[in-house]
């Protein structure tokens, strides 16, 4: 299957246009967009470009229904034609962190790379610097949804699961912690409006 975008939109108009989705057209995913949405998500940055995040796509409607059932019966878990699980693997980063010093960086930049995880990681308890994991891959899942939306697709973040059922069922080790699980489709509804607070209520201008 090729693309079916015809127009990206604009970081703007993503963000204009997102709204959580819970009932989507029912066909499935074009796999082509699929790869170009997590190829998007994937350029999130990330501290010391360390890129804790790791995708799951579960594209099966037995696996769906066993997630939908870790997710408290929420229904979009089915509805949707794919879930994406997005979560954080620390200790895969640590094992491999290496692979993420810039190739300009030469071997210098790999030896620092290591010394720099080790020296601030290598004490810490696996659950603490998970935490530090998670809050680099929740820049990924916010890139994600607006990646999906730039492609014409919808989503709706979601908390509402059982981590370790999640786990069992899709067979992530027990350090893995969870950004969300996101089911993504395109629309058959329209979503509630934002209702937001006003800029004023949650900024402070120094
Ligand atoms: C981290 C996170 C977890 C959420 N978990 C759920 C969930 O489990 N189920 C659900 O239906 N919506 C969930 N939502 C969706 C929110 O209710 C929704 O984003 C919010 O009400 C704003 O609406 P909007 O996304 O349409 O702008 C979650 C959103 C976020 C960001």
């Amino acid at each position: 299957m090729t693309a079916t975008a015809t127009r990206a939109l604009s970081v703007q108009e993503a963000i204009e246009t997102r709204r959580s989705i819970r009932k989507y057209v029912q066909e499935p995913l074009n796999q082509d967009d699929l790869r170009e949405i997590l190829r998007l998500a994937s350029l999130a940055p990330s501290a010391w470009n360390a890129q804790t995040w790791r995708f799951a796509v579960v594209q099966n409607p037995e696996l769906q229904a066993k997630l939908q059932d870790a997710a408290y019966g929420q229904g979009q878990v089915t509805n949707a034609p794919a879930v994406i699980v997005v979560y954080s693997d620390m200790e895969d980063t640590l094992n491999t962190v290496e692979d993420t010093a810039h190739p300009g960086m030469g071997e210098q930049g790999r030896t620092g790379q290591r010394a720099t995880f080790d020296n601030v990681f290598g004490s810490q308890p696996v659950a603490q610097r998970g935490a530090w994991g998670l809050s680099q891959a929740n820049i990924a899942f916010g890139f994600l949804m607006l990646a999906a939306r730039s492609l014409g697709y919808d989503t709706v973040p979601m908390l509402g699961f059982q981590p370790d059922k999640v786990k069992e069922i899709l067979g992530l080790p027990e350090h893995v912690q969870f950004a969300g699980l996101l089911p993504l489709g395109k629309r058959a509804e329209d979503g509630f409006p934002h209702h937001r607070h006003s800029v004023e209520r949650i900024t402070k201008f120094y």
